[in-house]
């Protein structure tokens, strides 16, 4: 943000987000990889997230991400996230997001964007990266199984379809008949190559899959059966919280950043509670693409990735750069009103 006058703010639809983004797989796998290579690297801030919950609506919960990034992307800002798992019910999306983005070097915030879609998209992006680099220097998984099936699942499937990924089996298991059903629609209307089978039996999926894929809304783990995993398969837990401790403790674990991963009872924070200590954790997936850590052969690899800030700020950067250059951006103007500091602002 330049020169003199208000600064302008823009706001930014879940359409012009979603035109930004579309197709552009490959691009924001890459951006992601950047930006936890940044992270790694000390290039970042990016506090505890902030649970807000209600007692009057237990299942309910808003998040509040703040974060600041630095190299390229050079902005600050806050991704405000809610999750009201009922709203499936009632048709909509459990999800709902805006992200602000603030200026570095101001601090004033300069847009609001539609963040489902940006949040959905960075996820996909991270769990695509992990799939990659976590089954370098093994056969590469041509079964995958989706444990649970919303809206992340498909947003996984087409970033992993949409970064070369092609496979012979895809297994789907969902508690919900309609998820399942409606997420097979979606593979079928993608015209995927692959066998698709419906497992209603969690253990079969995972038995038939060698990447597995979990995207339940689970609170607490249900799945504790460790012989489920004895063809060693990687498993990107992204919904953090469905895998018994004793899973944890016989594989390879990995996460996106220690500190934010083991809190919030997910997994590994049940399997640090259980031990005492840390010594299951392998690295983060930024300490595999450095090659500070080697994922062995011969046991389960688990990514779980708490999901941060930094990431929503990358892409929702992207978005916002793109937008910009095609001149659709709306900015509102007289956003900032109060620009004088002792006299009163324009009539
Ligand atoms: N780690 C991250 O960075 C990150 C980011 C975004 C979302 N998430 C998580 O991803 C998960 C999925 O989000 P979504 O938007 O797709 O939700 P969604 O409500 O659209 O879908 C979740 C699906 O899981 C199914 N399900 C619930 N419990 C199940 C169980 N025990 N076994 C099988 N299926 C079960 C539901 O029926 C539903 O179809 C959430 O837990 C969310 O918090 C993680």
């Amino acid at each position: 943000m330049t020169g003199t006058g208000a600064p302008p703010f823009a706001v930014i639809s879940g359409a012009q987000v979603q035109q930004a983004l579309r197709g552009r797989e490959r691009q924001i796998t890459e951006l992601v990889e950047d930006t936890y290579r940044l992270h790694g690297a000390g290039d970042s801030v990016n506090p505890p997230s902030y649970f807000l919950r209600f007692p009057d609506r237990p299942s309910a919960r808003i998040i509040a991400l703040p974060a600041s990034i630095g190299g390229k992307v050079r902005v600050d800002g806050l991704k405000w996230i809610s999750s009201f798992p009922e709203n499936v019910a009632a048709g909509i999306p459990r999800a709902s997001a805006v992200l602000i983005l603030n200026d570095h070097d101001t601090g004033y915030p300069f847009a609001c964007l539609e963040s489902s879609i940006i949040s959905a998209t960075r996820t996909a992006a991270s769990a695509a990266l992990a799939a990659d680099w976590l089954t370098r220097g093994r056969t590469r998984p041509a079964r995958v199984g989706f444990f649970g099936t919303g809206l992340i699942a498909r947003y996984i499937h087409t970033f992993l379809a949409g970064t070369g990924w092609s496979f012979d089996e895809i297994g789907v298991h969902d508690l919900s008949a309609d998820s399942g059903a409606g997420f097979r629609g979606y593979l079928e209307e993608t015209g995927t190559a692959g066998r698709i089978t419906g497992y209603e039996d969690a253990e079969q999926l995972i038995r038939s899959s060698d990447l597995v894929v979990f995207a339940t809304i689970a609170g607490e783990p249900h799945v504790s059966d460790l012989s489920w995993f004895e063809h060693n398969p990687v498993v990107l837990h992204v919904s953090l919280r469905d895998l018994a401790p004793e899973i944890l403790l016989a594989s390879t674990n990995l996460v996106d950043d220690v500190e934010h991963c083991l809190k919030a009872s997910t997994s590994p924070h049940l399997a640090e509670q259980l031990t005492g200590g840390r010594d299951f954790l392998a690295g983060t997936l930024d300490d595999v693409m450095s090659g500070r850590v080697t994922v062995p052969a011969g046991r389960p690899v688990v990514f779980s990735p708490f999901g941060l800030g930094v990431l929503d700020l990358a892409v929702g950067k992207y978005v916002y750069d793109e937008v910009r250059s095609s001149g659709e951006l709306h900015v509102i103007d007289d956003f900032f009103h109060e620009l004088r500091r002792h006299a009163p602002g324009p009539a």
